[in-house]
């Protein structure tokens, strides 16, 4: 009686967490393709579950009509007949899944070949995995309105329903030494590619709709493979075009005697470890005179600030650079200043990095009045 009650109170509490790991929505689903690089392979898949529905109700349904059927009976004692080997029988179940699975064999080689090929007219983006982070470089391509190369990070934005081939790759610092293998996974757009040092690996994506579809990299890459995100954001044309406009234009400078001002200044100021923020920042535009020399932002380690509040995240898309509305809708007149400035203090509590391998961003070991400052022109480079 007991261990009947356990194992109902088991099954109820595994029903239980399956029903309730269906009602959060599943934002990062292969099973929920939203373009049709995600949608061709998720339509094999369906063909490949219902063909194994078939055999698994098929075989459980022989084997549980064998057991019944054959089950001894009350008075049987002598011993059923013993059969060894069946040859015609094991030729059917050796043809029947072999031939099964070759005609799936077909329609999958046909298609990884079809997945992989260079469409028409798509925008070409270049991802390059960081630890821990995505940088995403948009190539000149005047049909896309880019007339010069810009960066972004953690955030690729996309034109919806127009097909968009990666080139992907991974680097450390410039060098694809000392780099690692990343996977760049938005399911609900594609499948998976490795991000492979020394290589380019190609993918392509697209959405159908405008939308925000999240991913992360499906390759463990050390101490912060969780906590690197990737986001596609798909907008309208006219959007993008905007978008596109923004990227390419310089960073606004702060008015003279602000908080911002002095935010901006402290940039270029070499902190704890001989490390100035723009040593690994760039911000296209920024540039200060220190000690009669003209400096310009041009750090090519961590991500490129120069238009950083256009994104709704930062550090691998982990934390939310606005505050979010009742519907988890992001307020864009509410910059997260908190987080952004615990970010600047302490860096490694936040996210765990190796600053001293040279593997995500060091504690610069800033003052109170110095976070608030660089905080305040941080917020301005939207
Ligand atoms: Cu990058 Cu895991």
């Amino acid at each position: 009686m007991r261990t009947s009650r356990r194992i109902a109170s088991t099954l109820l509490a595994v029903a239980l967490a399956a029903v309730l790991s269906a009602c959060g929505g599943a934002p990062q689903s292969a099973l929920d393709p939203a373009g049709p690089f995600a949608e061709r392979p998720d339509d094999l898949f369906q063909l490949v579950f219902w063909i194994a529905v078939v055999v698994f109700v098929l075989v459980q349904g022989l084997i549980i009509y064998a057991v019944v059927k054959f089950r001894q009976k009350p008075g049987d004692t002598a011993l059923p007949v013993q059969t060894h080997g069946n040859t015609k029988l094991e030729i059917f179940w050796t043809v029947i899944p072999a031939v099964i699975l070759a005609g799936i064999a077909v329609p999958t080689v046909r298609m990884v070949f079809d997945l992989d090929a260079e469409p028409d007219n798509a925008l070409q983006v270049d991802v390059i995995g960081h630890r821990w982070w995505f940088e995403y470089r948009y190539p000149a391509q005047p049909e896309f309105g880019i007339d010069e190369e810009f960066a972004t990070a953690n955030e690729m934005i996309i034109p919806a329903a127009t097909p968009v081939r990666l080139r992907m790759t991974s680097e450390e610092s410039g060098s694809a030494e000392g780099a690692v293998i990343h996977s760049f996974w938005v399911p609900s757009l594609a499948g998976k590619q490795d991000l492979v040092p020394g290589k380019t690996t190609t993918m392509n994506i697209e959405a159908n709709e405008p939308g925000r579809y999240l991913g992360q990299c499906a390759e463990y890459c050390g101490l912060s493979h969780a906590n690197m995100r990737a986001r596609v954001v798909a907008l309208e044309d006219a959007g993008f075009d905007d978008w596109v406009a923004l990227q390419q234009s310089p960073a606004d400078d702060p008015e003279p005697g602000t908080l911002a001002a002095e935010g901006k200044a402290l940039l270029f100021e070499t902190k704890a470890g001989g490390n100035a923020c723009v040593s690994c920042h760039a911000i296209r535009g920024a540039e200060q005179e220190v000690d009669g020399q003209l400096l310009q932002a041009a750090g090519q380690v961590g991500p490129d600030l120069t238009h950083l509040m256009s994104r709704r995240e930062f550090a691998g898309a982990i934390f939310d650079l606005y505050e979010r509305g009742p519907d988890g809708e992001f307020l864009l007149d509410q910059p997260n200043e908190d987080l952004l400035a615990q970010w600047l203090a302490q860096p490694v509590e936040m996210k765990p990095m190796q600053p001293e391998a040279g593997w995500g961003m060091p504690n610069l070991g800033l003052t109170d009045e110095e976070v608030e400052a660089i905080t305040a022109y941080l917020i301005t480079l939207d």
